[in-house]
């Protein structure tokens, strides 16, 4: 998965809009971007839209609204008969919080006659301020747990600031260090890493720059909030053909040596750490067996 277009739950012709999009996945929101006299018509509209049809491949995943606001059973009821590939969870407050969530689904499966476990978590680990001293208890929270992103709007309002990107768009600390969180996060907790939107998506350059910093880093996908930004950041997330080459240089050169721990390519040192990576690149690349 390399793109997750959010699409407001409420909107009819935004979510027909997004099945055209190109997303790998689209997330069908019922938090943030529904209002309160809307959540009943939205959960009703994404249930209508889950059970239709869709291109091969295209991953639904839905937001439910937060733990705490006693929404989430309504969400979860609603939507669960409608086989959504994942929900997100949005202010999770690290792995307690995505148990929480495995029960409430275990138990809609079973009621709903669903395969147990089938439904996946994806977890917005960095929203609050207390969260960011929670991302690293996701490890074996659950077996839901298929990736962790992270926000920086919620947060930002939480911690009293006036803006979280400076003069030219970059993230400024406090979310700088939310992000890096979230990746350490998922890292230790063995799921993808997926990058938070961009708000300003009239603004390919800023976009395509932040893609490109965000898989570099170790990111494997990024969300979007308009159509228009999923052409770049597939484009951006999709191992070129370079890549792909010189990662299987690198993999070929461990196979020709077996057992050795460091070989030389074009002058270079590889070693363990090169392989895994170029590993990663090419399961990426659907080149892996
Ligand atoms: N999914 C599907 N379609 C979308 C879309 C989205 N996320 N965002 C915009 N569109 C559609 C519009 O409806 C419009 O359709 P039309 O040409 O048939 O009228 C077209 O794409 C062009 O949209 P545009 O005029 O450029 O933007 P807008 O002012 O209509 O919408 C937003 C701007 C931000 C309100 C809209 O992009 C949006 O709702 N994004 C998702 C917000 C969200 O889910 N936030 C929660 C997570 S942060
Ligand atoms: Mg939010």
């Amino acid at each position: 998965m390399r793109s997750l277009l959010f699409v407001p739950g409420d909107s009819e012709k935004k979510l027909d809009k997004a099945l055209a999009s190109g997303a790998d996945a689209l997330i069908i929101d019922l938090e943030d971007s529904v209002s309160a006299d809307r959540k009943t018509a939205a959960r009703e509209i994404a249930l209508g839209f889950l059970q239709g049809p869709r291109s091969d491949g295209l991953r639904l995943l839905v937001r439910v609204n937060a733990l705490d606001t006693g929404l989430t059973d309504d969400d979860l009821d609603a939507v669960l008969p409608g086989r959504p590939d994942a929900i997100m969870l949005p202010k999770a407050a690290g792995g307690a919080s995505v148990t929480h969530l495995h029960a409430k689904l275990s138990a809609r499966e079973t009621i709903t006659g669903l395969p147990d476990g089938g439904i996946g978590i994806v977890a917005l680990a960095t929203e609050t301020a207390a969260s960011l001293f929670t991302t690293g208890t996701y490890r074996d929270c659950s077996s839901r747990l298929a990736a962790l992103t992270w926000g920086a709007e919620d947060l930002s309002a939480e911690l009293g600031a006036e803006t979280n990107r400076d003069a030219t768009g970059r993230f400024l600390d406090p979310y700088r260090l939310a992000r890096s969180l979230c990746l350490a996060g998922a890292a230790a907790a063995g799921v993808p890493a997926i990058d938070t939107v961009y708000v300003d998506f009239r603004n390919e350059t800023g976009l395509r720059r932040e893609c490109e910093e965000a898989r570099r880093d170790g990111f494997t996908a990024k969300m979007a909030i308009h159509p228009a930004q999923v052409a770049v950041i597939n484009e951006v997330f999709t191992p070129t053909p370079d890549a792909v080459a010189h990662a299987e240089r690198i993999v070929a050169a461990f196979a020709a040596q077996p057992g050795a721990g460091v070989v030389g390519i074009g002058g270079k040192m590889y070693d363990r750490p090169h392989l895994a990576r170029a590993k990663v690149l090419l399961a990426k690349a659907g080149k892996m067996p």
